[in-house]
């Protein structure tokens, strides 16, 4: 079994969009250069959506533009919806990422978008990206939603299957409000390990429950080999109640560490990154290792 697993840092777009304080453009690139310096192999670095809907997210074309010349990372940006596409294209992004949710309320909340025609549109954009940049497409609320409740395994799968076809190059199973247990990851993601094979798959969880590790290592028993996760356990999305922090990105590195699986990130470098972004929010940042972490240096 392979032991590399890739760690997609969503920090500076699910991390940053839900904060009170909003960092400028110029300390949201100082941090996605110090994440990919620490080792990250890849970062959504932001999002082209309404700045209305999300003002934190402003400045997405003018991050691509000033990380212009870093080869050696995957830098992808979120996109709601076609014009969003455009813009990221223009910008110069290489890498873009589809984020349609499983149940109808939560397309309409999060997108203003019915479930079917959120799913045509990422279809759409995921088929005129084939010739342009590489993708990545979500399936937010992928077990369950804060509006409909449990999500059917049969329906992510159908929605997934229909964005492979699309020519999405990864899936993402989100669990956006963090309601996902061992048993529910180990259930779909082996349904989808099998469908469409573990190197197309990444796993999104938040750590609401606290089972955001214990996530990962289910989906790890599967086959699983990417993850999403946010430095310092930041993030949440503004349309989803109930959705808390991320998976802290120091904490599923040590534990992948220690478990014997190669991440190639720096823990030190994480650490200074936790400490840079503490005193930007001027909150007490960190996964629930940091303070380990912090001793054992
Ligand atoms: N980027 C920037 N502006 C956009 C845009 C995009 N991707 N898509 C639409 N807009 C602008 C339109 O040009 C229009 O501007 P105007 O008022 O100056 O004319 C305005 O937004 C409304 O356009 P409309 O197509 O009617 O969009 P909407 O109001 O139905 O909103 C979204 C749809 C997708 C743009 C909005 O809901 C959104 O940005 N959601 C983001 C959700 C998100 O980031 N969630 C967290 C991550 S999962
Ligand atoms: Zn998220």
């Amino acid at each position: 079994m392979n032991n590399f697993v890739y760690i997609n840092e969503v920090g500076p777009r699910d991390g940053l969009q839900n904060q009170k304080k909003h960092l400028d453009v110029e300390s949201r690139v100082k941090l996605i250069r110090s994440l990919a310096q620490a080792g990250i192999p890849g970062i959504e670095v932001g999002s082209f959506v309404s700045p209305k809907a999300v003002p934190a997210m402003v400045g997405a074309k003018e991050i691509i533009q000033a990380l212009n010349d870093i080869e050696y990372c995957d830098l992808s940006v979120l996109v709601p919806n076609m014009k969003g596409y455009e813009l990221a294209i223009e910008a110069g992004a290489k890498m873009i990422a589809v984020v349609p949710s499983a149940t109808e309320t939560m397309n309409q909340k999060n997108i203003n978008m019915s479930l079917e025609d959120t799913i045509n549109n990422s279809c759409e954009i995921l088929e005129a990206a084939k010739n342009n940049c590489s993708t990545r497409a979500y399936v937010s609320v992928a077990w369950e939603c804060p509006y409909e409740g449990i999500v059917n395994e049969t329906h992510v799968i159908s929605i997934a299957e229909k964005l492979l076809h699309a020519g999405a190059n990864e899936l993402i199973f989100a669990d956006t409000i963090g309601a996902a247990n061992p048993s529910s990851v180990k259930s779909l993601l082996s349904k989808c390990v099998s469908e469409f094979g573990a190197t197309n798959i990444s796993a999104h969880f938040h750590d609401t429950r606290a089972l955001a590790l214990a996530n990962v290592c289910a989906a790890l028993e599967t086959g699983v080999r990417k993850f999403d996760a946010c430095i310092g356990g930041l993030g949440g999305c503004p349309f989803a109640p109930g959705a808390a922090g991320n998976l802290a990105t120091e904490d599923v590195c040590n534990m992948l560490e220690q478990m014997g699986f190669k991440t190639n990130i720096d823990l030190d470098d994480l650490n200074a990154i936790v400490d840079m972004c503490s005193s930007d929010f001027d909150l007490n940042l960190g996964g629930r290792m940091t303070p380990w972490l912090r001793k054992s240096n």
